[in-house]
């Protein structure tokens, strides 16, 4: 049977840089609470007219495929994962398809928020594993900052929360051991209204043009019960990853490198500390981004792979956790 392996990563975050001081003046936070509570010193907000939820994604791709050293042409299927679409319908892969003048392919988009990106990663391994597909294309791009309530109400999601645009080729491969080794997906519906974003929606379409006329207001921005969300995610985390490493008999001590999802900071370090993880194991660039959301973990993975952190015949494990719920692991043998 084929494996599959990432051969290429690329990112791409708009250049307007907004640092906690810049959401003071819109809102009533503090650097220092942003800091203590998340671990965010700054966030990548996008620039209207130039950046869009799939040029950065296009953007991320190119990167990916020049880091790959392959064409485009050689792309047989996009995978899309974003929360942030910029239309309703279609989806951001087919967009990504004509940016980069591909035929005809395939073009697949994923809505499962933070772990959007592993279960992308996942549909693609097993595409490859069957032989129906031999490179795949798996993307994540968000634009959150137009989503969210940046008056002093939405404070606790707004200083969180920015954009990005994270990108991998994955391969067929026949070489033994290598590549990615499993897949781990999970959800539960149940938490569905712990963190979301309700309107505009099927569901609700007739009462938000009703408002709409009347002058009030839809219910439009998201909203995350942070704590119970936390405490979740500190569970989630460390099960998957755990689970990740049982069903491929390693140790948490085995793993060379963990790219958590860029959830808060704080989540981070107590999944660190309960794997027994030392600094260098564990790649966080939050400081720098803030919650890319489905963007987070292919943005890490590719910083940490051009930092020279990954390389070949390293295990690393990725995970994540967000809204739906769903977490997910994936574990790969670089
Ligand atoms: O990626 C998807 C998954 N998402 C997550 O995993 C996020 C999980 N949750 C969190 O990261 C945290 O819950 C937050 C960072 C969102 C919030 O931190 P918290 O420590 O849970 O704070 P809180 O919401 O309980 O609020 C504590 C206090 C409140 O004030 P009082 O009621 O104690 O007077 C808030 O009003 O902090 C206040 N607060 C703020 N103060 C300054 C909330 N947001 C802010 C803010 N600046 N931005």
């Amino acid at each position: 049977m084929h494996r599959s392996k990432i051969i290429g990563t690329g990112h791409y975050v708009p250049d307007r840089v907004i640092t906690n001081s810049d959401l003071e003046e819109m809102m009533d936070t503090t650097d220092e609470w942003i800091v203590e509570r998340t671990g965010v010193h700054e966030r990548r907000w996008f620039e209207a007219g130039k950046d869009t939820v799939s040029n950065m994604g296009t953007r991320a791709a190119k990167r990916a495929l020049d880091n790959a050293e392959i064409q485009a042409s050689e792309v047989d299927f996009i995978i899309f994962a974003t929360l942030s679409p910029e239309y309703y319908f279609p989806g951001c892969g087919v967009l990504v398809q004509d940016q980069l003048n591909l035929d005809t392919i395939g073009a697949l988009d994923i809505r499962n928020q933070c772990s959007g990106f592993i279960y992308g990663l996942s549909v693609a391994d097993q595409f490859i594993k069957t032989g129906m597909y031999k490179t795949i294309l798996v993307i994540g791009s968000e634009i959150q900052s137009n989503i969210m309530d940046k008056s002093s109400d939405g404070r606790a999601m707004a200083v969180i929360f920015g954009d990005g645009a994270g990108a991998v080729v994955l391969r067929a491969t026949e070489e033994e051991g290598t590549g990615i080794l499993s897949t781990h997906m999970h959800s539960q519906g149940k938490y569905a209204a712990e963190l979301t974003v309700k309107e505009p929606s099927t569901l609700h379409k007739d009462q938000i043009l009703k408002r709409l006329i009347d002058g009030a207001e839809a219910d439009i921005y998201p909203y995350m019960n942070g704590k119970f969300i936390f405490k979740q995610a500190v569970e989630r985390f460390s099960e998957v990853i755990h689970e990740a490493l049982d069903e491929n008999e390693y140790q948490p001590s085995d793993l060379d490198m963990l790219i958590p999802h860029q959830a808060n900071l704080r989540i981070s370090q107590f999944t660190q500390r309960a794997l027994g993880l030392t600094d260098d194991k564990v790649w966080n660039n939050i400081q720098k981004y803030g919650n890319t959301t489905g963007a987070s973990i292919p943005i890490a993975l590719d910083e940490a792979h051009r930092a020279g952190k990954i390389n070949d015949g390293d295990l690393v494990c990725l995970a994540s956790f967000g809204s739906g719920l769903t977490w997910a692991s994936a574990l790969i043998r670089w």
